[in-house]
């Protein structure tokens, strides 16, 4: 059997037309998905039911044919499963209560593997269900963007609460984000066991950290959950996307020992392809160019394979596809890149 597209750019290999798959491509922008959804309840309801989960992760494959597939969960399950309490409020996104310094020690590992089992139900089943040369992919958040919603209880523009929890508790701040790297690293080990074929790990708000900062706090858990991951599993590749970390990126696959670097839609084209003469890309088409359809679709499609469409890359959004966004947008950028020519 010929190995999956997305696999072998995962090795180093360049592949044309590069394979192609979406952040958030389960959600809202898709009827079905809403459809799953409304039945489903609650989103969390989604999350933990097994049925529904496999449901909408295979939706957006049946319609568009990705090249990779990614596991239908939250990053919040962690804490959730570590006794933090979570709800997902209509319009409002994450509420939790905020955990406090003296509460770090508390969280409780006991029935973590207890409460994800759910999780890993679903990944065998996709496993069994999926194409043979659709790749799936599992999925965490990275410690620090976790800790930044336990810490806040819910969204913020900059995370200014998890900053200032770190500056002003830096002892607890360690402790928190060791225990989570711990935790999601055997969560990534367990989804692995269960038959994901890559692993992402989502940093989404890297980009709010000063230089110290996010050495310490993004950096430094991250290279220790791929130094557990990798101990289990050491070809299983890692895909790392420290969402707006700009110069910082430059450093990130050296330090953590990540495979392939995930890049939001900021990075500029000149150092994307940098960052790819020393390993895979994945990226990084702005999510808006893709809502906007058009010219700008098309521009921003043609400019990111010119580049970066002679060395390894994964074609992707550099965020997440957002709920207002057409149908027959997706349809145009899977024809525009599955079509292109060098
Ligand atoms: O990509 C996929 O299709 C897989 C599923 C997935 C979801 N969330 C489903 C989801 C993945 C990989 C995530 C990751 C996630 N979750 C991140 C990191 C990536 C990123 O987007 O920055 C973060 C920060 C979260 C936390 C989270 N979950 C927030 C802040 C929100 C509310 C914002 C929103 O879009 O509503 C969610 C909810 C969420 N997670 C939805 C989906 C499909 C929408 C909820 C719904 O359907 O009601």
């Amino acid at each position: 059997m010929a190995e999956m597209k997305f696999l072998e750019v995962m090795r180093g290999r360049t592949v044309f037309p590069p394979p192609i798959w979406m952040m958030r491509q389960a959600g809202r922008y898709l009827p079905e998905y809403r459809e799953t959804r409304k039945r489903a309840g609650s989103f969390l309801d989604l999350c933990y039911d097994p049925d529904m989960s496999v449901e909408v992760t295979l939706q957006p494959i049946r319609r568009f044919g990705f090249d990779a597939s990614i596991l239908f969960s939250d990053i919040l399950v962690v804490p959730h499963a570590l006794g933090r309490d979570l709800r997902f409020v209509e319009g409002r996104g994450p509420m939790m209560t905020p955990i406090k310094a003296q509460d770090v020690d508390a969280l409780d590992g006991l029935l973590f593997h207890v409460n994800l089992e759910p999780v890993y139900e679903t990944v065998r089943r996709l496993r069994r269900e999926l194409p043979p040369e659709t790749a799936l992919i599992g999925f965490c958040g990275a410690p620090w963007t976790v800790a930044t919603y336990m810490i806040a209880g819910h969204g913020t523009p900059d995370q200014a609460p998890g900053r200032l929890f770190g500056f002003s508790h830096p002892e607890a701040m360690e402790a928190l984000l060791a225990k989570l790297a711990a935790q999601s690293a055997e969560y990534l080990i367990r989804q692995i066991d269960a038959g994901a074929d890559a692993v992402q790990i989502f940093d989404s708000w890297a980009g709010v950290l000063d230089e110290a900062s996010y050495e310490a706090w993004c950096v430094k858990p991250v290279a220790e959950m791929v130094r557990r991951v990798r101990e289990k599993h050491p070809e299983v590749p890692i895909v790392g996307f420290p969402k707006g970390a700009g110069m910082l990126y430059d450093s990130y696959r050296a330090k953590t020992g990540i495979t392939a670097l995930g890049l939001d839609w900021s990075v500029p084209l000149p150092q994307a392809r940098r960052l790819q003469a020393l390993g895979p890309v994945q990226g990084n088409l702005d999510p808006m160019r893709l809502r906007a359809g058009g010219k700008a679709l098309e521009e921003g499609v043609d400019r990111i394979l010119e580049a970066l469409g002679d060395g390894p890359l994964v074609f992707n959004l550099g965020h997440g596809i957002t709920p207002e966004t057409p149908i027959a947008h997706v349809e145009a950028m899977v024809q525009s890149v599955r079509g292109a020519s060098r």
